[in-house]
């Protein structure tokens, strides 16, 4: 057996796409180590939604190439994922010991870029296709990462070009999976022992709406995958706020498997700055969706994304973000420092960028409101009595404990000297930490 070395660095899609490389290459001999020192083949699955994630990319690859070119590993390095994408054969300029570049329209062409590489050619397959299946994916299983949670994505792609993302650019455009498929992967994964589906995608609301032989949508996915038989979940990221339908929200309160979250980036909490990010809403109209999908989910988890020092931004209308977090109670947010991306439009407004001070004070101002926000939120909780589906078990602190998610997506700390992984658990909430809440068994 060759061992192959994977660092992913991006979504859960870009991990789903590593899952899938892992299965394809245990045809070929290769098992996965943790250990790069002992791989045979090295590869980077990259992100490139920030700068950062990209200087990163080239980081770990130069490391590795130190080992090829100056202590005369016998190694091979990949460079897969949204930045080789984007960039495709200039990596071998910035970075001439890279073996292969793979984008993420063509994993399943790895079989034959190991093939090639293994007689001392160097491949890039960054051509953008249109195709949301291979017929060589039949021929694999895909590798998952062992725990209680598989994800499966339903969309590929994006449409919407918000001008600060590269996403449209490193994924192409939108287009659905067929059903049969997804439902096949859930089947599968549910056999496998998986107890809890994340069905995964830009804007999930979008799905089906490319099909054109059928009516087949988000609603009607969910309900196909509900009636699948076992104790399990099924949970789905990301929604884009104006495309979250009565149909979709009612869907979620009559199935009993899904789960009663919604992750709605709403980015930025003022209007003219949402008109420059070129998302669809305003902010009184992300504010009556919000409010809609808590009146008709109880004990709702909504979680949301913002950008903090977007180009242009002022004082005021980023004060409008904090206050948008106390207003419609988000219960957890995801920031990033605006950062600019090659090709995007808001990259070319240069002399409107914010000066890195300044967006490094706002980046912490959201997190501290966030903070708040979240310990409000988990404070709800306390003195309830929840489901938890339990994802691990370990020591903390010289006591063992349980942790895993509630229905709602919070996390809970549960001490227990026994090991639960995999088990859904009743618990009464005892206390709330801003992160997550702690929890005891109830027998
Ligand atoms: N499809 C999802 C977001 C996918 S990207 C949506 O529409 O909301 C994940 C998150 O990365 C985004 O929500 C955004 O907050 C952040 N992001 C994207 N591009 C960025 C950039 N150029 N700089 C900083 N953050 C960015
Ligand atoms: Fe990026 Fe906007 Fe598409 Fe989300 S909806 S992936 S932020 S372009
Ligand atoms: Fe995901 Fe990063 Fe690509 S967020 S889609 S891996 S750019």
């Amino acid at each position: 057996m060759k061992k192959v070395y994977i660092d992913t660095m991006g979504c859960q899609m870009n991990k789903s796409d590593t899952e899938r490389m892992l299965g394809m290459l245990s045809h070929f001999n290769y098992e996965e180590t943790k250990t790069p020192e002992e791989a045979d083949l090295l590869m980077v699955n990259t992100c490139s939604i920030r700068q950062l994630s990209e200087d990163k990319a080239f980081s770990a690859v130069g490391t590795w190439g130190k080992w090829k070119k100056e202590f005369g590993k016998d190694i091979k390095i990949g460079f897969c994922g949204c930045v080789a994408q984007q960039k495709a054969q200039e990596i071998f300029k910035r970075a001439p010991y890279v073996d292969f570049i793979l984008g993420t329209h063509k994993i399943y062409a790895l079989p034959e870029i190991i093939e090639r590489i293994n007689r001392g050619e160097k491949v890039c397959e960054c051509t953008e296709t249109n195709q949301t299946e291979d017929d060589k994916a039949k021929n694999y299983e895909i590798q998952r990462v062992k725990g209680v949670g598989a994800w499966i994505p339903i969309t590929e792609g994006c449409n919407n070009f918000c001008t600060y993302c590269i996403v449209p650019y490193t994924r192409g455009r939108e287009r659905s999976r067929e059903p049969e498929i997804i439902i096949k992967e859930a089947k599968d994964a549910l056999a496998s022992g998986y107890k809890e589906i994340t069905l995964l995608g830009q804007n999930v609301d979008s799905y089906g709406k490319d099909f054109k032989d059928k009516q087949y949508r988000l609603a009607q996915l969910l309900t196909d995958l509900n009636n699948l038989e076992g104790k399990f979940r099924i949970r789905f990221v990301t929604s884009y706020p104006t495309d979250i339908t009565d149909e979709l929200i009612d869907t979620v309160v009559k199935l009993d498997k899904v789960c009663e979250y919604f992750h709605i980036p709403m980015q930025s909490g003022s209007t003219p700055v949402l008109k420059a990010m070129n998302r669809r809403y305003t902010r009184e109209e992300y504010a009556k969706i919000v409010q809609k999908v808590r009146g008709k989910v109880p004990d709702v988890t909504i979680t949301s994304d913002f950008i903090a020092g977007f180009p242009g931004e002022t004082e005021e209308q980023f004060v409008e973000t904090l206050t948008a977090i106390d207003e419609f109670e988000l219960d957890y947010s995801n920031v990033a420092a605006y950062s600019p991306r090659e090709k995007t439009v808001a990259a070319k407004w240069v002399d409107k960028y914010i000066p890195e001070d300044i967006k490094d004070e706002s980046f912490q101002r959201l997190n501290k409101k966030i903070q708040e926000n979240c310990l409000k939120s988990n404070k709800k909780y306390v003195g309830r009595e929840m489901e938890v589906l339990v994802e691990n078990f370990y020591e903390h602190k010289g006591k063992m404990i349980n942790t895993g998610k509630t229905r709602n997506f919070k996390t809970v700390h549960i001490p227990c000297d026994k090991d639960l992984t995999g088990q859904f658990v009743n618990i009464k909430i005892t206390e709330a930490k801003t992160w997550y809440v702690k929890g005891e068994l109830i027998l």
